[in-house]
């Protein structure tokens, strides 16, 4: 990863990412404006100098998954995405995400299964976050697609980033903002930034 002068919180995001997992992809370009626009706030908020928000709330109609992170956060912690389809069992992540379940929605799923290249604004993924005992649940990671097109303003800025490491309903997450630069480095090289493999396992 290059040296960058990244924002704190962001770069405590990035290396929470990447040191959980020993992996690292080390390819983030975006540089200065993506890292500053990742940034987040003391209340959790989204501050997105170049984002369709009006008061840090994201608008997303066809988003059946929460955008703004307070209302995020209580739809994780009372598990409203029960019902989407998920992996069988926790497992250990390919990636920087120690042990993990993923649940993916309906459009996802269908877009997933098709094979699409690029999925639909509304889709989106919820990724389960496991102490090491692999029981205990230590939080989520999340991304959805809130503009029909994944880059448009910059890389990834199309996908809502967010990752909190609590499972009450108050907790504040670490990252909450459109083209996260902790995340889109890794995430650009699956298909539109979603790197799980379908079918489920
Ligand atoms: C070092 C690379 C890397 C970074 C950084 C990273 N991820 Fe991931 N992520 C992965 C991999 C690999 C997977 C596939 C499942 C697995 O093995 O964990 C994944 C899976 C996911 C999933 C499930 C849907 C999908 O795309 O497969 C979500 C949601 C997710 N990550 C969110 C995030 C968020 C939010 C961030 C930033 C806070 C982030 N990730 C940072 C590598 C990364």
């Amino acid at each position: 990863m290059r040296s960058i002068a990244w924002p704190q919180a962001t770069l405590a995001a990035a290396l929470l990412a990447v040191g959980a997992g020993g992996a690292a992809c080390g390819d983030d370009d975006a540089g200065g404006s993506a890292a500053r626009d990742a940034r987040v706030e003391g209340d959790g908020s989204r501050r997105d100098a170049g984002a369709s928000t009006r008061d840090g709330a994201l608008a997303c109609a066809a988003c059946d998954v929460p955008v703004a992170p307070a209302a995020l956060q209580t739809w994780l912690a009372t598990r409203q995405y029960e019902g989407f389809a998920h992996e069988g069992a926790v497992k250990n992540s390919e990636g920087p995400h120690g042990k993990v379940r993923v649940f993916v929605n309906p459009l996802l799923a269908e877009s997933l299964a098709a094979g699409a290249s690029s999925h639909p604004l509304g889709a989106a993924a919820i990724k389960e976050l496991y102490a090491q005992d692999g029981t205990t649940l230590s939080g989520w990671a999340v991304e959805v697609k809130v503009a029909a097109s994944s880059d448009s303003g910059g890389r990834g800025k199309g996908w809502y980033w967010y990752e909190a490491f609590g499972t009450s309903a108050s907790a504040t997450p670490e990252v909450s903002a459109l083209g996260a630069a902790g995340c889109t480095g890794c995430h650009a090289e699956g298909r539109d930034y979603v790197t799980t493999t379908w079918p489920l396992r």
